[in-house]
């Protein structure tokens, strides 16, 4: 089905009813990351990021968790975009909130267990609660390329933030411009 609108897409492309939009190539940016007051007291890390193309990055680092960490907290996670000419304007894309230990369980199982199982020391989602420990993490590879098809141009913003009770002691976000490739720097 998808495929087939897609083909429709093309051929309206092809005859000039709406422009080749669909054929763009996106440049991806990343805009730097920040981290709440109060973070030290949970987590140290550090993490050096290598640029592999125009849309892959891949990143390695060390976290040191400080303290330990049960159902008693809760993990949020909030990805928002805002178009690329009012980059104030976030609106939220997805948002997801769950007791820590449920958040291992199905979230962190279902998605990126698989992906840093192999290049870090990352704990099982059966784990839990999480002593605090040392945690390094390898070449974490990320290729916009893979999402082309759903890639849209605009800021983005990633939150993930650490809750207990009503108040969010760690955490913080990182940013991300997807631009059409060549735009400007
Ligand atoms: C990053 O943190 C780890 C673990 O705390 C440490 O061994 C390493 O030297 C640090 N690297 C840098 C570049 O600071």
């Amino acid at each position: 089905m998808i495929r087939w609108i897609r083909k429709i897409i093309l051929l309206t492309a092809l005859v000039g009813l709406v422009s080749t939009e669909e054929e763009q190539n996106y440049e991806m940016h990343f805009d730097g990351m920040e981290t709440i007051d109060g973070s030290e007291n949970y987590f140290h890390y550090n993490y050096t990021l290598d640029k592999k193309s125009e849309t892959a990055f891949s990143v390695s680092g060390f976290i040191t968790q400080l303290v330990t960490l049960d159902n008693g907290y809760k993990l949020q996670f909030k990805l928002s975009r805002a178009p690329l000419d009012s980059p104030d304007q976030y609106e939220v894309m997805l948002g997801l909130e769950k007791p820590l230990c449920e958040y291992m369980a199905s979230i962190y199982k279902l998605y990126l267990y698989e992906s840093l199982k192999d290049i870090s020391n990352f704990p099982h989602y059966d784990q839990c609660p999480l002593e605090p420990t040392e945690y390094w993490f390898k070449d974490y590879s990320f290729d916009g390329d893979e999402y082309k098809s759903f890639l849209k141009d605009g800021h983005y913003k990633i939150e993930m933030y650490l809750i207990k009770g009503d108040e969010m002691v760690a955490g913080g976000l990182s940013k991300m411009r997807v631009e059409p490739a060549g735009s400007n720097q």
